[in-house]
């Protein structure tokens, strides 16, 4: 079995809880390098995680470091430079989400991917998560009947607020960043992962907290002016043949018991329970109504197809990047669907300024 080695830009919050610990949990891969544009940050984490090398920035990093894989978990603005620089240098890559700002500059990546001959993997995760795929097949199969509508709710109370950081958050306010790209792409991603491409957006979206005090951290007490892009989200989208959906998203909930994500249709309901916390297991329920069978009510349905397993890892990501480079073969996270979803993100700003439903372009 091959080693691959990862070399892993950015360290800031999900870096230090999610990305570096669980890759210790893929046995094909190997962290080799850690690097970010404050350098005393990429030479804490290399201690801390017993890391080799670490690196201030991509171009020393490509410069110095025999990697084969770039994980970029850097800041949102930072993502389209770094991305290409890596692509462009060979590196197969895992990149954070959004992948880029625009439809454009997501087509820029693929097509330096494929000149490389390199494999591009896109967050969000969502497309990999048993329980998506699995309430992707039950929809497939028709065990709800026609969809009707889908609703996705990924909000927190900000960023600033919810989890401890040493690294400032002020950029997630600020243009290049903000609320959609940060989490409405994962309720965004969600939708269109069980229910293929959207046709049409529109949107309400406010600045409902101008000014944030970070909560925690390294940075408690800090003031961050947020007033550039708004932070609560309402958006609609249209898969036409009567099948629509709604997006809640931003950083206004402090908290909230509204279910991740529901889909309904003419013969039942599909649940995913609870709120955005990857990983908890599958919690799909089902509401079976079937006047075929004379009966109706909520299931717990288990896939016959699928085999147990444990709990879903965010890092898993790796693992289904290596196997699209060892059996050439797209990654389940295509950036054909982040390049959607970004599309679907880039309208938003239009259909809330001309108050309409607009179309959308790309597909996947
Ligand atoms: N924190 C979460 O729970 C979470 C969850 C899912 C996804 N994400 C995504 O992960 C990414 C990072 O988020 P975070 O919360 O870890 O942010 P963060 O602010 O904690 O960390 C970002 C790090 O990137 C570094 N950086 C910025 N520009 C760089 C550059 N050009 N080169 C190298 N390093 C650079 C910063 O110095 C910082 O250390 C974002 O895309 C975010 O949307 C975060």
């Amino acid at each position: 079995m091959k080693t691959w080695k990862v070399a892993l830009i950015g360290c800031g919050s999900i870096a230090e809880s999610i990305y570096i610990p669980q890759m210790a949990h893929i046995p094909q891969t190997e962290l080799v390098a850690v690097c970010d544009i404050i350098p005393e940050r990429a030479q804490k984490y290399a201690e801390r995680f017993h890391v080799p090398q670490w690196y201030p920035n991509i171009d020393e990093l490509l410069a110095h470091c025999d990697f084969d894989i770039l994980m970029d978990t850097a800041s949102i603005p930072a993502h389209h430079e770094i991305n290409m620089k890596a692509l462009q240098a060979g590196k197969h890559l895992y990149s954070q989400k959004p992948v880029g700002l625009t439809v454009e500059q997501v087509t820029e990546q693929m097509e330096a991917a494929q000149k490389a001959g390199v494999k591009f993997a896109a967050s969000p995760i969502h497309p990999l998560r048993p329980d998506i795929l699995f309430i992707r097949d039950m929809i497939q199969n028709g065990a709800i009947g026609k969809v009707t509508m889908v609703r996705a709710h990924t909000a927190h109370g900000g960023p600033e607020h919810f989890q401890y950081r040493d690294a400032d958050p002020s950029w997630f306010f600020e243009p290049g960043a903000g609320a959609i790209y940060d989490m409405g792409v994962h309720g965004l991603t969600m939708a269109v992962a069980v229910l293929g491409p959207a046709k049409e957006v529109s949107c309400t979206a406010v600045i409902s907290q101008p000014e944030r005090v970070v909560r925690t951290g390294a940075f408690d007490g800090k003031k961050i002016k947020a007033d550039y892009l708004p932070d609560n989200y309402l958006i609609t989208l249209n898969w036409g043949d009567g099948c629509i959906g709604v997006v809640d998203a931003g950083f206004c909930q402090v908290a909230s018991t509204v279910n991740m994500l529901e889909v309904y249709g003419t013969k039942g309901t599909l649940t995913i329970l609870g709120q955005i916390k990857i990983g908890e297991g599958d919690g799909v329920r089902m509401y079976l109504d079937s006047p075929e069978l004379k009966v109706r009510g909520w299931l717990d349905p288990l896939s016959q197809d699928r085999p147990p397993r444990g709990e879903f890892e965010q890092c898993e990501c790796l693992s289904d990047l290596i196997h699209a480079i060892e059996t050439d073969t797209t990654p389940t996270l295509d950036p054909k669907i982040a390049r959607h979803v970004v599309d679907i993100m880039c309208t938003i700003p239009q259909a809330i300024e001309e108050k309409r439903t607009l179309p959308l372009h790309t597909t996947f």
